[in-house]
This record gives structure tokens, C-alpha cells and sequence, in this order.
């Protein structure tokens, strides 16, 4: 079965064609980051806008890419939420149009399944049960993954996100939008043990998250180093400092708590997913850690990790062979992982 999966929930429009005998057969995607760079963040209506540009482009690039025609395709995925709801909104529609004048199933994917999913891209695969450690813009989550649809949060961040930290951090440091990049680039110019911050929750004794304290002691270091309270303006080298210490602070937490999360499931293996896995010291950090108690981490490639069609291609091909198919336009920007199950 070929599944065509479509990806508008933020500022990146991600189409892909999954084929469950052949694997990935085409993916492609465009960013719109630097259309949102003037703005310091997204803008919603300018996402849509552009969502609605590129979806047929893209998805006539994918089917060139895979040598198919439309009427090849067997069924239609998308983000069905959470996310912007004008932008769910343009890769719901798109999919449902395609789905009736085909005359082909189409299933509304949560895009976090799709990320949590997105390792079994990977050569190889994990094999089920796992725990993932879903790190993004918007999440920061510890979960148990028995199979498609059974899912136990184990762990929630309890204000920010890791993503969101790195970018407000990064705003904070003067550094463009979107900030995870920029901040792991400028740490690696920074020294190691230069500037010392809190690891929030660190021995908190569970497996939550929090940062919006971090970002709180970056702005009074940066205040405490001068220049008028302004992070911006100072020297290179001490922004450089401040964000390595910052990654550290992130890494270590991250780490503890997932390995803190395979020693209370009795898991051994650990999956990365969602943007920030794409930050080298985690993947570093985790991959030695993990190893260390005789566990394994699968990480996806670097661009399945940021949003893409790809994951919600698969994700949608593992729900259809469930028996999930929905004919429906209505999206759902807010939506709790917890309440999926498995169909
Ligand atoms: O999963 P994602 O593409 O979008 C959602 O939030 O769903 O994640 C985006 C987040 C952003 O906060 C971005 O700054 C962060 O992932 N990110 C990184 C890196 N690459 C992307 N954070 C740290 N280091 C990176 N190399
Ligand atoms: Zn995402």
C-alpha cells in the first residue's frame, strides 16, 4: 500500500510517500524559516499562506521523484493536530479533496504519533516496546511505546520546552530565528565549565521537566555580565560561554531523566525524536550514556527528526492497516496524545 503523507502544522510543508513493502519511496520539504525569521517566531497566517503555495508543488515533486501517478496512490495522511489551525487546516483539506475525487481512504494523523513513529524510518528499526524521549518546539516528553496507539506518558515538562527553551534562549542571546541551531552552533565555540547554571529537576525524584527556570538564569547572567541588560550586545566569547553552558544544563537533564525513565520501565531501548534530537552533545551524550548500562538509542536521520512528511506517511500506514481511515475536515490544534489509543 503507497500513503501518501502530507505535514502543514507549523512552518514546515513536508510531503513523503511511504510504501509498506518498499519503505520510503520519496520525500520532500520546504522551510519556511526564513520567511519568518524577520518576525523573531512563526506567524500563523503567513504559514498558511505559504503552506497553500507549496502542498501541490511539493506533492507532484514526490510523485515525479517516486515515478507514480496520483490514481497510484492507495491512501492519504495528515497532521490532523495539534498545531496552527490554519495550517492543519491546508493539509487537511488538501488530503480530503484528493481522498474523495480518488475515491481513496484518507486518516487524520496526531503529530506526535508521527514523531514518536519516525525511528522506524531508520535501518535499522526499533523493535517495540521502547521509551521514547520526544524533545520539539512545543514538547518534552517521556514515553512508554508498547505498539501503535499504546502510549504511557511518563514523563511532561512542566512549563516550557526544550525547544522552546533553546529558542527563547537564543532570542535572549540575540540569535536568529529559529534559535536551536544557532545556540548549538554558538556553543561550540563556548568553553566547557566557563559559566556553571542550574539543572532543573535534576533529583526532583521523577521524570518531569522544567526550563523555564534555565532560560530565567541566562537572562541574569547575561544581565549580571552588562551591557545595559542587553544579552545581545555582548561580547562573542561570553555568548558563546552562555550558550554552552545552557546545552550542557539541557543535555545533562535530558540524559538523566531518560536513562532514569529505561531504569523504571525496564526498557533497554531508548528513541529520540522531535527537533531538538537533532542537537549533537544530546546525541553524543546519549549515545555514550545509554550504551553505558548496556542500552541502545535509535535516533532518526537529522532531517526526520525536524518535522517532515515522511513520519506522517508511516504513521498513517501503520493506523490504516489498523483499520483507521477518517473522512474528516475538522483538525484539532490542541490535542492530548494521551487520548489516543490504539484502533
Ligand atoms: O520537532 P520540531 O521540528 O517542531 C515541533 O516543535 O514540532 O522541533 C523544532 C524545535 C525548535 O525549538 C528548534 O529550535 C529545535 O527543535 N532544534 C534544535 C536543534 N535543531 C532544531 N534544538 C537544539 N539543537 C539543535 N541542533
Ligand atoms: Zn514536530
Amino acid at each position: 500500500m503507497r500513503v501518501l503523507g502530507i505535514e502543514t502544522s507549523c512552518d514546515e510543508t513536508g510531503v513523503a510517500i511511504y510504501d509498506t513493502a518498499r519503505g520510503l519511496l520519496a520525500d520532500a520539504l520546504h522551510t519556511q524559516a526564513a520567511m519568518h525569521e524577520a518576525y523573531g517566531g512563526v506567524v500563523p497566517e503567513l504559514a498558511s499562506r505559504d503552506h497553500v503555495r507549496r502542498v501541490l508543488p511539493l506533492i507532484g515533486d514526490v510523485l515525479a521523484r517516486a515515478g507514480l501517478d496520483l490514481w497510484e496512490i492507495d491512501a492519504i495522511a495528515y497532521t490532523q493536530g495539534p498545531g496552527l489551525a490554519g495550517a492543519l487546516l491546508v493539509g487537511a483539506s488538501v488530503a480530503n479533496a484528493l481522498g474523495f475525487a480518488l475515491g481513496k481512504p484518507t486518516v487524520g494523523v496526531h503529530h506526535l504519533e508521527g514523531h514518536l513513529l519516525s525511528p522506524l524510518l531508520g535501518d535499522p528499526a526499533p523493535s517495540f516496546p521502547f521509551v521514547a524521549l520526544l524533545v520539539s518546539g512545543g514538547h518534552t516528553q517521556l514515553i512508554e511505546v508498547e505498539g501503535v496507539g499504546r502510549y504511557r506518558l511518563l514523563g511532561d515538562t512542566l512549563d516550557d520546552a526544550a525547544g522552546e527553551a533553546f529558542d527563547k534562549t537564543a532570542k535572549l542571546l540575540g540569535l536568529p530565528y529559529p534559535g536551536g541551531p544557532a545556540l548549538a552552533a554558538l556553543a561550540e565555540r563556548g568553553h566547557p565549565g566557563a559559566i556553571s547554571l542550574p539543572r532543573p529537576m535534576l533529583d526532583s525524584g521523577d521524570l518531569d521537566f522544567s526550563f523555564s527556570g534555565l532560560k530565567t538564569a541566562v537572562a541574569l547572567r547575561a544581565r549580571a555580565a552588562g551591557v545595559d541588560g542587553r544579552p545581545g550586545a555582548l561580547p562573542e566569547g561570553v555568548r558563546a560561554d552562555i550558550a554552552r553552558a545552557f546545552e550542557e544544563a539541557v543535555v545533562d537533564v535530558l540524559v538523566a531523566k531518560s536513562i532514569a525513565a529505561l531504569g523504571a520501565t525496564g526498557r533497554s531501548t531508548l528513541v529520540v525524536a522531535g527537533g531538538v534530537g537533532a542537537n549533537r552533545r544530546l546525541r553524543e551524550r546519549l549515545t555514550a550514556d545509554v550504551a553505558r548500562r548496556g542500552g541502545r538509542v535509535h535516533f532518526p536521520e537529522l532531517r526526520y527528526c525536524t518535522d517532515n512528511g515522511a513520519m506522517i506517511a508511516l504513521a498513517g500506514a501503520l493506523r490504516l492497516a489498523e483499520g483507521t481511515t477518517s473522512y474528516a475536515f475538522s483538525v484539532r490544534p490542541r490535542w492530548e496524545l494521551r487520548t489516543l489509543a490504539a484502533a
